[in-house]
C-alpha cells in the first residue's frame, strides 16, 4: 500500500524530501504540489538551494485556507516565504481560497483540470491522519471531482479549500512527510490504511524516528 523510509532526524526528512522533489523536476516533471502546514517549511528553503531549471515547472497548492493570501495562517504565505521568493517557477497557481470554500474550489478545478496531469504532490500529516483538508470520517472524502470546499475544518481555520483524495490519488507520485513524536499514531494509522493519509495507493512517505516511535 504505502512505502515508509525512516530517517533519524527532522532535518533529514527536509533534506531527502527536498533532494526527491529536485530530482523529479530535473526527471522532467512540471506540475508539482506543494503542501502547507508547518512541516515542509524545512524542505522548501532547502529546495530552494538546489539546482532545478524552475521554469519549466508549474507550482499548485494541495489546499488552502479562507484567508487572504498574505495572512499568517496562509499556505501560500508560508510557501512564498520559504520558496516561492527565492526560484522563479514558471507559473504560480495559488489556490484562491480568499474566495470562499465554494467558489474557492470552483476556480481551482478549472486550473487543475487545464494543467493535469499532476506529476507530484507533496503532502503533509495531521495527528488525526488528515491530508491536506482531508479530514477522516468528512463526508469531503467520498468528494467526486478535483477540489472541494469545507468549512468544518476540525484543524482551524474552519473554512478551506482541498484537493480531493480522488485527485490526489490521480497524481503520479505522492510524498508524505511527517516529523515528531506527535505523528507516530498517524504513521500508525495510516500502515493500516485506516486514515485519509493511508488512503493514497503507492503513497510514498519519509518520516523520523519519533514519527516511527523508533
Ligand atoms: C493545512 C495543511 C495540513 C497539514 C497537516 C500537518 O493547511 O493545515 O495542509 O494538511 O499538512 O495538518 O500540519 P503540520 O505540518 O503543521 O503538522
Amino acid at each position: 500500500m504505502s512505502e515508509f523510509t525512516v530517517l533519524a532526524t527532522a532535518e533529514e526528512v527536509a533534506e531527502a524530501a527536498a533532494a526527491e522533489i529536485a530530482d523529479v523536476l530535473r526527471g522532467g516533471a512540471q506540475t508539482l504540489v506543494l503542501a502547507g502546514g508547518t512541516t515542509p517549511k524545512r524542505c522548501y528553503e532547502l529546495l530552494a538551494e538546489l539546482d532545478v531549471q524552475w521554469g519549466r515547472v508549474s507550482v499548485l497548492f494541495g489546499d488552502e485556507r479562507c484567508v487572504p493570501p498574505d495572512h499568517p495562517d496562509s499556505n501560500y504565505r508560508m510557501v512564498k516565504e520559504s520558496l516561492l521568493d527565492r526560484v522563479a517557477p514558471a507559473t504560480v497557481y495559488r489556490m484562491p481560497a480568499e474566495l470562499g470554500p465554494d467558489e474557492g474550489a470552483d476556480a481551482y478545478a478549472e486550473v487543475v483540470a487545464n494543467v493535469a496531469p499532476l506529476d507530484f504532490v507533496l503532502l503533509g500529516v495531521g495527528e488525526d491522519g488528515h491530508v491536506a483538508s482531508l479530514f477522516p470520517g468528512h463526508p469531503l472524502l467520498r468528494a467526486s471531482g478535483l477540489t472541494a470546499g469545507i468549512r468544518d475544518s476540525p484543524k482551524p481555520p474552519p473554512e478551506r479549500v482541498t484537493l480531493t483524495l480522488e485527485a490526489i490519488r490521480d497524481a503520479g507520485r505522492v510524498l508524505i512527510i511527517a516529523t515528531g513524536a506527535g505523528k507516530a499514531d498517524a504513521v500508525a494509522l495510516a500502515r493500516r490504511g485506516e486514515t485519509p493519509s493511508g488512503m493514497i495507493a503507492g503513497a510514498r512517505w519519509l518520516i523520523d524516528r519519533a514519527a516511527a516511535r523508533q
